[in-house]
């Protein structure tokens, strides 16, 4: 048995060196293809694979059927939008996550980009505090919940919104739980992403949400850019010059804005929420662990692809 660890973007060396040491200890193959740069690199790579660890790598069903001995894939992460689900299941190929593995890495970078745009960029000019100002959460799973807890040791006031979340469970974390997204927007001086990107979201963070927000008011996206209706952020902040937009996904826009919306707008590089030694040992091991258990014992508990 072959297990191939494929990442775009590399986990840090001592997480990679955890999964090695489980995979050989199990007594399978180990195989590494980090930075690759075609995908031509990745079909090769996967062709005698029968477990595969990715993270935001594209899994579509040109990969998965040069992928003749593959059973299993795990995202080392949270979001499986990157893996085509039909292509895998019509194929037998069992999909997993592992959830909540990465998510306090991706939580104290959503706080560091809060406090980066409430102080103007770190540009030297006077800027404000986020105690006292009001959070909203969208979406309260693993991420959203470590946001509200981290952003209480600010002195925030925390609100959240989740459709899929009963309000009890929100209250419950010592956040107010408000019952309508626009309720969130139209209160919060800062919303946080953390929808994934589904048929339901994508694009969904539009003008008319985000011209809801009061004035001064800051979106944070750690999430996913397919979530923001891009032409209308741009319409938005040309519209509202007090208006900022911090975000770790970079948009498709990036240079447009960065014309339009001088020390308005940041974006990271590369996308650096889960990019710490501790998300990737956490998401790494999880991920060789759940590889052996099913391989061994046929556990199925994360699959995201029943
Ligand atoms: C996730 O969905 O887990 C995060 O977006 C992190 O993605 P990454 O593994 O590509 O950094």
């Amino acid at each position: 048995m072959k297990v191939l660890v494929a990442t775009e973007k590399p986990f840090a060396k001592v997480a990679v060196d955890g999964i090695r040491e489980i995979i050989s200890k199990a007594g399978y193959e180990f195989a590494l293809l980090e930075k690759y740069s075609s995908k031509q690199q990745l079909l090769e790579a996967v062709a005698d694979a029968d477990a595969l660890i990715v993270r935001s790598d594209i899994v579509d069903s040109e990969v998965l059927g040069a992928a003749l001995n593959l059973k299993i894939v795990v995202r080392a992460g949270a979001g499986y939008d990157n893996i085509d689900l039909d292509a895998a299941t019509s194929k037998g190929v069992v999909v997993m996550n592992t959830p909540g593995q990465n998510s306090n890495a991706v939580a104290e970078l959503a706080l560091g980009l809060m406090v980066y745009a409430v102080r103007n960029f770190y540009n030297g000019t006077s800027g404000s505090e986020l105690k006292g100002k009001t959070l909203g959460i969208h979406a309260f799973g693993n991420v959203g919940r470590n946001v509200a807890r981290i952003a209480k040791g600010f002195g925030m006031n925390v609100l959240a919104f989740d459709a899929y979340c009963p309000a009890e469970v929100i209250r419950q974390a010592g956040v107010k739980p408000v019952d309508t997204v626009e309720e969130l927007y139209r209160n919060s001086d800062i919303v946080s992403l953390h929808i994934p990107a589904t048929a339901e979201t994508i694009q969904s963070i539009n003008y008319k949400l985000l011209n809801l927000m009061p004035k001064g008011a800051i979106l944070v996206n750690t999430a996913r850019k397919e979530v923001i209706h891009e032409d209308e952020l741009i319409r938005l902040m040309s519209d509202r010059p007090d208006f900022k937009y911090v975000t770790d996904i970079m948009p498709k826009s990036d240079m447009k804005m960065h014309e339009l919306f001088e020390e308005r707008y940041f974006s990271t590089p590369k996308k650096m929420g889960a990019q710490t030694a501790e998300a990737n040992i956490n998401a790494g091991i999880a991920a060789a662990n759940q590889i052996v258990d099913f391989l061994q014992n046929g556990n199925t508990r994360f699959q995201v692809n029943k």
